[in-house]
């Protein structure tokens, strides 16, 4: 009987870009992509219990606002566990609920991490063993950021971001995040992006970025991957919301090493070189942006795992 089955929770990360290079937009809509992922210590759980009928619940962790995030059928955690259940001929309703710590349309995938996070604890309560590679191709269908939530660490994604190679680092980075209430569409950031570069833009192709992030990972230096971090969608998130230009500036007077536009924002990641420098640089901006909108995690971390089993 399903109903005898345990809860399983799994926790799954966020990201932040340290590298977003955008290509040209493709016929289906999306932009070829070549991006260097970092997993970070802010986390999304989603405990699946089997149900009645499918549902999900959402809770915010540390203040995060969660005001915005769907609860029918659009849901990606939701979306994630019936696709599963979909392909692996599952009848099992669960109830999913999300416990979130990532800011919601902040450009670090905390619906990503939602999605990944499902689609492993679902995988362990069905019993299915579909394996990393098999979540992953499910994960692509229901966003682009998805197999990164599952695989974790850090990563070159290419394609829509879906495709991934793991880097080599050394080490641990340690960031500031400044949350935006306002939260941006990421269609719209994409789209401002084309408008702005216009009708006669052509992709000027490699141009060293992705060599200078890879050797200041390799080499464990914060100082080279700040001078290397750099995101083709900035310019379009600071059109949108004209204030992060300040933000960015801001977290530099604080003393991080740099700061970037995290995804299409618009959340921006401040590196610092320690962990105690990284609350230096918390203490310096808390009289600018207050202490509710400032967040400290450390990099790489793992990607989407199972928690605990519950008996
Ligand atoms: O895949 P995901 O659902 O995260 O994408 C959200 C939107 O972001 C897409 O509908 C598209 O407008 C934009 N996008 C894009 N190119 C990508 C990834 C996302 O244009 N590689």
């Amino acid at each position: 009987m399903s109903e005898n089955r345990p809860a399983v929770t799994a926790r799954a990360p966020a990201k932040v870009n340290l590298l977003l290079q955008v290509g040209p937009v493709r016929d289906d809509g999306f932009h070829d992509l070549v991006t260097v992922f970092q997993a970070v210590s802010l986390h999304e759980d989603v405990t699946v219990t089997p149900a009645a009928d499918w549902g999900v619940s959402v809770e915010g962790a540390g203040g995060t606002d969660v005001s915005g995030v769907p609860l029918d059928g659009s849901n990606l955690a939701l979306r994630a566990a019936r696709l599963l259940a979909g392909r692996a001929g599952v009848d099992e309703p669960v109830h999913l609920h999300v416990r979130k710590e990532v800011p919601v349309a902040g450009g670090m995938a905390g619906g990503s991490a939602d999605a990944a996070a499902a689609l492993v604890a679902c995988d362990a309560l069905w019993g299915l063993h579909t394996g990393l590679d098999g979540l992953a191709a499910l994960g692509a269908e229901l966003g682009s950021d998805v197999p990164f939530g599952l695989h974790g660490r850090t990563a070159v994604g290419t394609g829509r971001g879906e495709q991934l190679v793991p880097v080599l680092t050394r080490g641990s980075f340690h960031w500031v995040f400044v949350l935006d209430p306002a939260g941006l569409s990421t269609p719209r950031v994409f789209a401002e992006c084309d408008r702005r570069r216009g009708p006669g833009w052509t992709d000027p192709g490699a141009d060293g970025r992705l060599e200078a992030v890879e050797a200041a990972l390799r080499g464990g230096s914060a100082e080279a991957l700040a001078a290397a971090l750099s995101n083709d969608l900035a310019e379009a998130a600071c059109a949108l919301a004209p204030h992060l230009t300040r933000t960015l500036a801001a977290g530099r007077d604080a003393g991080a090493l740099g700061a970037v536009v995290s995804g299409s924002g618009p959340t921006v990641a401040l590196l610092t070189d320690s962990a105690a420098a990284a609350r230096d640089v918390v203490a310096a901006l808390t009289p600018e942006v207050g202490e509710g909108r400032l967040r400290t995690a450390s990099g790489p971390v793992v990607g989407a795992r199972v928690l605990e089993a519950v008996a």
